[in-house]
């Protein structure tokens, strides 16, 4: 049994992703959240940069005497998720191979679609687990640049026609090709779940990348008898690198809960 919190960590509001789900499966532990809110995006970085950021964003989180790590940021994880699980020494959960492994099971047509931020797509992370886990599966993979800045400024809802027209221009290859099942492959995405779901249809299966990493984490610390043992009661923290404002106002819808007097702001260069 282990008591200490869970460090969940994104650019920005991606990774709340992580944390819903989180809270759901696992009521009783603490977590910690970090959003980088002072350097989102980083999709379009260097692999250099956001291993750099990567390194900052888990050194923060490691003041709180965490437990473990959730990458809740598939091009964190695409950048440095390898490096960081060799460097530091404490389970961390990427967002990558348990987003590939439950598509590569769900699919039945074995055509799956893959979105994903610039940096994700050129890295071609999903590509090779998907075949390794199922050799008869087809990728396409498109990168859609556009859709972190429409998540960050809160365009998220359906019946908002610049983003409905920003998802049919990125997804319609897909929805053409005829894939039966849709990676999220950036924590941000299923924030516009309800537009992407809306547009592909309902027998495309959409796979969200922050939930999956989140039942990684768990599936990890139950095995490693790692849980708080509290089945209630878990507590929430969330810093971020820029204003809070913008960032309580969406969590707090998002997650369903009150979030403002949780929330704090922290120099991110320091780490
Ligand atoms: N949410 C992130 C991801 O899963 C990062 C998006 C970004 O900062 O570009 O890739």
């Amino acid at each position: 049994m282990d008591k200490r919190p869970i460090g969940v960590f994104d650019s920005g509001l991606g990774g709340l992703t992580a944390v819903r789900q989180l809270m759901d499966q696992l009521p009783g532990e603490d977590i910690i959240y970090f959003g980088d809110t002072s350097r989102v995006p980083y999709g379009g970085r260097s692999q250099e940069t956001v291993l750099k950021y990567t390194r900052q964003d888990i050194n923060f989180l490691l003041q709180f005497d965490i437990k473990a790590i959730v990458i809740a940021c598939n091009t964190a994880d695409t950048a440095a998720g390898a490096q960081v699980q060799r460097e530091y020494d404490l389970p961390i959960c990427g967002a990558i191979r348990p987003t590939a492994k439950k598509a590569a099971m769900v699919t039945k047509n074995n055509r799956i679609g893959v979105i994903g931020t610039n940096a994700t797509i050129r890295g071609r992370a999903y590509d090779g687990i998907i075949r390794e886990i199922n050799p008869r599966a087809q990728v396409r993979s498109i990168a859609c640049p556009l859709l972190v800045p429409l998540v960050e400024n809160f365009r998220t809802r359906p019946g908002d026609l610049v983003v409905e027209q920003v998802v049919r221009e990125y997804l319609q290859p897909l929805k053409d090709w005829g894939c039966d099942t849709l990676v999220l492959g950036c924590t941000h995405y299923p924030l516009l779940g309800d537009v992407i779901g809306a547009f592909m249809g309902p027998e495309v299966t959409l796979v969200n990348s922050g939930k999956e990493a989140a039942c990684q984490l768990a599936e990890t610390l139950k095995r490693a008898d790692m849980l708080s043992g509290a089945t209630s009661g878990g507590t929430y923290k969330y810093y971020v690198s820029d204003t809070t404002e913008g960032f309580s106002q969406m969590a707090s819808a998002f997650l369903e809960k009150p979030v403002e007097e949780l929330v704090g702001k922290i120099d991110i260069e320091r780490y």
